[in-house]
């Protein structure tokens, strides 16, 4: 690409080691403390990564996907920089790759909003920008391609799967009880799961939702909120849980209060992403179904940055392909999921 900077394999290294030097060890996914750091030469192409944390299996699963493919022999220079679930981390950290002139900046935002400062100084740099995961709701002009999920779709269609679930069922009472427990707040995967699921319910006056809460797409935060909510509400119909590792919380809570969840259990329980843990357990009949969240975005990233490469135009936006799992087709996955 015109803008790779040949003279930087110099500057590069003196900058890492003196941004190492006032910010202690970065999380990098390159040991730059380690002797056998790859140096980038003039040939390689220097790619700078802001993950925004390791909050959940599937996260851990994208970092991976990024990490395998961003190698020093398919001829990149990969700087890895985990934000710990903090937006200003990100923004120092993508500020730190425009000081260091890499030729690429990926990042996946925490949350939507906040990024239009430090997207036009990318911009200014003429550095491009790929977003990945989740979005930002800055104008589309800062930056170069998005790669990730349709969340809102995934959202409807765990709505969709709950419409023809519930038909022909006779509950006790006679409105649906439905809670809630949501992602990130202000998260493209958290607003679009919400929004889409919304859209179907509002079509059904009696799809009750009793609570939306936030329990951060963590386990632990998941076990808390389902208890609170157990202790709440006596009579929850559904579960809707905005990822696996949430679920897996919600599944202790629910098995230390004495209730039972899945086929033929005391409440329908849906689920967000569709790792290899969380489908076990549809495939034990614990979770309902499994609505799939493509954590492998590793390839589309490296194609995309190989066509910017070679000058051949992108696609602006690129959706994943992602399935829906329930016991029926859970089979057809489990051997082959890696995460
Ligand atoms: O943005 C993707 C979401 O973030 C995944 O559903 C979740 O597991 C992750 O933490």
């Amino acid at each position: 690409m015109e803008r790779k900077r040949r003279m930087r394999g110099y500057i590069v290294v003196c900058l890492l080691f003196a941004l190492l030097m006032s910010t202690g060890c970065t999380s990098a996914q390159q040991d730059f403390s380690s002797e056998e750091r790859p140096y980038p030469d003039e040939n390689m192409t220097v790619i700078g990564v802001s993950q925004l944390g390791s909050e959940s299996m599937w996260r851990s699963a994208n970092t991976a996907s990024i990490q395998q493919v961003f190698t020093k022999e398919n001829g990149y220079f990969l700087m890895y920089n985990n934000a710990r679930q903090k937006q200003e981390n990100q923004i120092k950290a993508i500020r730190s790759f425009i000081s260091q002139q890499v030729d690429y900046i990926i990042f996946s935002p925490i949350v939507e909003s906040g990024w239009d400062t430090v997207l036009k100084e990318a911009k200014e740099a003429k550095i491009p920008v790929i977003i990945m995961d989740r979005n930002v709701d800055s104008d589309p002009s800062l930056y170069t391609a998005w790669v990730g999920s349709d969340f809102t779709e995934e959202g409807r269609n765990a709505g969709r799967w709950l419409e023809e679930e519930l038909k022909g069922k006779n509950f006790s009472h006679s409105q649906v009880n439905i809670v809630i427990l949501q992602g990130t707040p202000g998260s493209t995967a958290m607003l679009g799961r919400t929004e889409g699921f919304q859209t179907v319910a509002d079509r059904h006056e009696n799809w009750n939702i009793l609570a939306c809460e936030n329990a951060d797409f963590t386990t632990a935060k998941g076990k808390e909120v389902m208890s609170k909510y157990l202790k709440k509400y006596s009579d929850i119909d559904v579960i809707v849980s905005q990822n696996d590792d949430m679920t897996i919380g919600v599944l202790q809570a629910i098995s230390e209060a004495g209730y039972t969840t899945g086929t033929g259990g005391d409440m329908t329980l849906i689920s967000f992403d569709g790792t290899k843990s969380a489908l076990e357990k549809v495939k034990s009949g614990l979770i309902n179904v499994d609505i799939e969240c493509n954590p492998l975005l590793g390839p589309y990233l490296e194609e995309i940055v190989r066509k910017l490469e070679n000058g051949e135009p992108v696609d602006k936006i690129n959706y994943v392909e992602e399935k829906i799992f329930t016991q029926k087709n859970v089979l057809s996955v489990l051997d082959n999921r890696i995460y």
